[in-house]
């Protein structure tokens, strides 16, 4: 069973997509990583993240399994994250790595922003997690505070728009739900009550569809 989670920056998709997996038993791949480690294999060999020849390379040379998440999950490297998921080559570059991820036996949770789209259309559970942008700038801020950061909401507000803007505004795999989505709207729920309602989908889905869930 392949399980797509998509939606915009701050969402709450990679923790629920995280806690669907460990709960499924299956792997799970934040696909937003891969944008990141590339725009930071650019950044620290000094080069531009609009350079398309070295963002693929990056791209190509990207290794699973030597991912700094920390590093990479922090807050300047969404922006650039943004910036080199832009450029089609790099996009194109990494399809193979999702796919073969995704195309293991047993399945595999993906999340991301093209996931149900692009990667995996044939994916048997499809989510778009989505949260207004005042919500998600709050829970980042939140986020942030925890980790002993001086926050400044506004500017976190206005980072969010933005990269929301681009991501969804690209010519190619923009942020959009996949017409045989389901939408999870998190706005008003915590953490707990967006999972149990993420299971639900899945388990309608299984129940709907349970042959096509053994691959
Ligand atoms: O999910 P995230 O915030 O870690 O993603 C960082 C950026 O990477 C996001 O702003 C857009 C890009 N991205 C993408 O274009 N496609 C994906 N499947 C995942 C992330």
């Amino acid at each position: 069973m392949i399980v797509a989670i998509d939606g915009p920056a701050a969402s709450g998709k990679g923790t629920l997509a995280r806690r669907l997996a460990e709960r499924l038993g299956l792997p799970h791949l934040d696909t937003g990583l891969l944008y990141r480690a590339t725009a930071r294999m650019l950044m620290d060999h000094g080069q531009n993240l609009a350079d398309v020849r070295a963002a693929v390379a990056a791209a190509r040379g990207l290794s699973l399994t030597d991912f700094n998440a920390k590093i990479l999950r922090g807050r300047d490297m969404g922006e650039a994250a943004s910036i080199v998921a832009a450029i089609p080559e790099v996009r194109q570059a990494l399809i193979d790595l999702q796919r073969d991820f995704a195309t293991r036996p047993g399945g595999a949770v993906l999340d991301g922003r093209d996931i149900g789209t692009v990667i995996c259309p044939q994916a048997q559970v499809k989510i778009f997690v989505t949260a207004t942008p005042e919500t998600r700038a709050s829970r980042r801020a939140l986020e942030l505070k925890g980790q002993g950061e001086t926050v400044d909401y506004l500017a976190i507000l206005e980072e969010i728009r933005r990269r929301d803007a681009r991501d969804a505004s690209r010519a190619t795999a923009p942020l959009r739900a996949a017409a045989d989505s389901v939408e999870l709207d998190t706005t008003d729920l915590d953490i707990e009550a967006a999972f149990n309602r993420a299971l639900a989908i899945v388990q309608a889905q299984m129940q709907s569809a349970p042959h096509s869930l053994s691959n």
